[in-house]
């Protein structure tokens, strides 16, 4: 394995991450949103990229439905599969960071491990892990794509929270619940945690 990665120099940027913040009028980070199939991590992606574009900063949202259409095509949903898809997703979401910008990562993301290496990623700390909290009643109740429903029936093998594991996270820097807040309230009380951690200026 290692002889993949062996020969290769790290090359620096002339450019520092001081010079982007100051080029952007904001800092960077990553925010990872993990929760069940239906637990609202898209919708709130979204509606937080739109909030923080209305507010002049630079942010793109990375979703598991749309990722898995493009640069992780190749990857289903078997664990180790995931554990790709996350450690892939950590990397782009990394190189997001690098360049100045604010990246939504909403992925589910099930696995502690996985995500205390994406984690440990981020030297400086630029990452926030929110736990989009949800019961599987209710995500099953939402059924918005009818995936439970499959699962149920037992045409989708591996579905998070039926018959594939969900770690619920242990120490999130945010828990979002989406069956006790509104999108608005939510969207808000993010921003307000950006603020006061003083990432938007
Ligand atoms: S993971 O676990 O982080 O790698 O999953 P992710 O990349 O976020 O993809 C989740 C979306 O894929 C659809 N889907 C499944 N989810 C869970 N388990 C199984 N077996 C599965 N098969 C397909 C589903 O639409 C998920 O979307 P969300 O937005 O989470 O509902």
């Amino acid at each position: 394995e290692s002889y993949k990665s062996s020969n290769l120099t790290w090359h620096r940027s002339n450019v520092t991450r001081e010079d982007r913040y100051r080029l952007n009028g904001h800092k960077s980070c990553a925010l990872w949103l993990t929760g069940l199939s239906g637990s609202g991590k898209s919708t709130l992606a979204f509606a937080l990229e739109k909030e923080l574009y209305r507010r002049g900063v630079s942010s793109y949202v990375l979703d598991g439905d749309n990722i898995r259409q493009g640069l992780n095509r190749d990857l289903g949903f078997a664990p180790e599969d995931r554990t790709e898809n996350i450690r892939r997703i950590g990397e782009t979401s990394k190189l997001f960071v690098d360049a100045g910008m604010f990246v939504i990562a909403a992925f589910i993301s099930p696995d502690e491990g996985d995500r205390a290496s994406v984690r440990g990623r981020f030297a400086g700390g630029e990452f926030l892990e929110v736990y989009v909290k949800c019961s599987l009643q209710e995500c099953e109740r939402r059924d918005p794509k009818g995936l439970y429903k499959k699962a149920r029936e037992g045409t989708i093998p591996n579905f998070t929270g039926i018959s594939a594991p969900y770690d619920v996270p242990d120490k999130p820097d945010l828990v979002i619940d989406t069956e006790q807040f509104t999108l608005e309230e939510s969207v808000e009380f993010l921003l307000s945690e950006l603020g006061e951690r003083d990432y938007l200026n």
